[in-house]
């Protein structure tokens, strides 16, 4: 199946209001007019209608970095996914290792969140990702193995359909360390098998799963030709129009 590239830009702690504008307005007329891949960009939530108003009427997608799990409730500094929704988000980011290692989120806590986004239109981009002592000790494929299956224990299958996934190795993120495109080829593969054994051959072959840590320009191209690497979710190049363009712009070469 052709699964259709994803580009997003994971803005971070970064972006006034004044500077989302800019940015957003920046990069809607550095990435002209794509039509074979989905761009995506994800600003704080206090600039999330700035950045709407810059990409109106373009076909950048809004998206959010986190979302709660209940509609509505004394959960003071937390945002619903019905909220994401009225502020034009379309997307959002759920489980980044930001929130793992800094916020204590767990898998279960990745599990509620997923449903509180699955209750709405909102398609959930869920991060997985192991950190360098995980990988040291051999143990990447099984902590990305549970993260995927305790994410998304328990989703109803007609579901399944709207979930994108996110690898980004902890220790890739924000480092200028980039997993080789082998080292993240394979571990896709094994996400994808995973989901094939959760959800079925057919989820599993649609899923897109987006590769994260320090994509740039010139590592794009070689990420993007290896076979289950559908798109990326890109930090700090993303902060900059020209880059984050220029990593839209990625050269397919897929077979
Ligand atoms: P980075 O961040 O591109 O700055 O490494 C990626 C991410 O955390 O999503």
């Amino acid at each position: 199946m052709a699964r259709v590239p994803l580009m997003a830009g994971n803005w971070k702690m970064h972006g006034t209001r004044a500077e989302a504008r800019q940015l957003a307005g920046a990069l809607a007329r550095s990435i002209g007019a794509v039509t074979d891949r989905e761009v995506l960009i994800a600003p704080p939530f206090t600039a999330l209608d700035a950045a709407r108003e810059a990409i109106a009427g373009t076909r950048i997608l809004l998206g959010a970095q986190n979302v709660h799990g209940e509609d509505r409730g004394a959960y003071s500094g937390e945002i619903s996914a019905q909220m994401l929704v009225e502020a034009g988000c379309t997307h959002v980011i759920i489980g980044h290792s930001e929130r793992r290692q800094y916020y204590g989120e767990t898998d279960a806590g990745v599990n509620a969140r997923l449903r509180g986004a699955l209750a709405t239109t909102l398609i959930p981009i869920v991060c997985v990702g192991e950190t360098l002592a995980e990988r040291e000790a051999g143990s990447t494929l099984q902590v990305i193995e549970r993260q995927v299956h305790d994410g998304i224990a328990g989703i109803d299958p007609a579901h399944h359909p709207r979930f994108v996934l996110a690898y980004e190795p902890v220790w890739a993120i924000g480092t200028g360390r980039t997993a080789t495109p082998e080292q993240a080829q394979e571990v896709h593969l094994a996400v994808r098998k995973r989901i094939a054994e959760l959800a079925g051959p057919a989820v599993a072959d649609g899923v897109r799963i987006l590769y994260g840590g320090s994509v740039k320009p010139d590592n794009i191209d070689a990420l993007m030709a290896q076979p289950d690497i559908d798109g990326a979710l890109v930090g700090g190049a993303s902060l900059d129009a020209v880059a984050f363009a220029r990593i839209v712009q990625f050269q397919e070469s897929r077979q």
